[in-house]
């Protein structure tokens, strides 16, 4: 399926409703929402704008999931999990039973594996073969990479787990990071790019054969989402 690539004078307004018409979906469907946040800069002012918009959500059925974390405690300023409290959980009162963090704190491996089998706990329980998000939304750095897949590491190869320990020699860290095969389980991912010095090499993504990580997320069954500032 060709990507949809919507460019947008209104990002953060744009991304929103591009997320809450995914939970309406998925609420009407499946009477449950299944969304994975992003880290980095780029999408704190729209969880923050989600943030204003709690009577969208039905808590009580609603998960939000990490597509990678840092491996740092959730009070670390480098946690991507503290940085999407302090943008949309606390001052929503979102309730920590729709919240899946991934436990930067614990040895990379065993997060990794712990994040897995919450995933495929939950998975099981929704009836799901695969735990399947309804909205994934990624970011893209300046190398191409997406959530924590970055050139040239392992994690790029993985086609079995669905989270794993990822060492990334470039960083001189390990990271936490959603797998290819659960990225692209999901009905939906949306790319967020809000920075016009990522826009060739969104072009070089977009135009396909590109090496970027970035490049290789193409949901099996669902939608790809481009949602561009320009
Ligand atoms: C992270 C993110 C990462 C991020 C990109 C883009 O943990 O940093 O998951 O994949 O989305 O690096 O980051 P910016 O939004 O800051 O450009």
């Amino acid at each position: 399926m060709q990507p949809e690539v919507l460019y947008t004078r209104n990002f953060v307004t744009d991304a929103t409703t591009l997320i809450l018409a995914a939970a309406d979906v998925a609420y009407a469907a499946r009477g449950r929402f299944r969304l994975s946040l992003c880290g980095g800069s780029t999408p704190r002012e729209v969880y923050a704008a989600l943030a204003q918009a709690n009577d969208r959500f039905d808590w009580p059925n609603t998960l939000l999931t990490f597509g990678d974390e840092r491996t740092v405690g959730p009070d670390d300023d480098q946690s991507n999990y503290k940085m999407v409290r302090k943008a949309w959980l606390e001052s929503a009162g979102v309730p920590a039973t729709s919240v899946l963090r991934m436990q930067g704190e614990l040895p990379p491996a065993e997060a990794a594996q712990e994040y897995a089998d919450q995933l495929a706990a939950q998975a099981a329980r929704d009836g799901d073969g695969i735990f399947t998000h309804d909205l994934i939304l990624l970011g893209v750095g300046n190398d191409g990479h997406t959530a924590s897949l970055f050139p040239g590491t392992e994690a790029l190869h993985e086609i079995r787990s669905l989270v794993v320990a990822n060492e990334v020699p470039q960083l001189q860290t390990t990271r936490i990071t959603m797998t290819y095969p659960l990225i692209n389980a999901a009905r939906q991912v949306c790319f967020l790019v809000n920075s016009p010095e990522k826009q060739n090499l969104i072009d070089e993504i977009l135009a396909g054969e590109s090496p970027y990580p970035s490049a290789r997320v193409l949901p099996a069954h669902g939608r790809l989402t481009w949602l561009i500032a320009n």
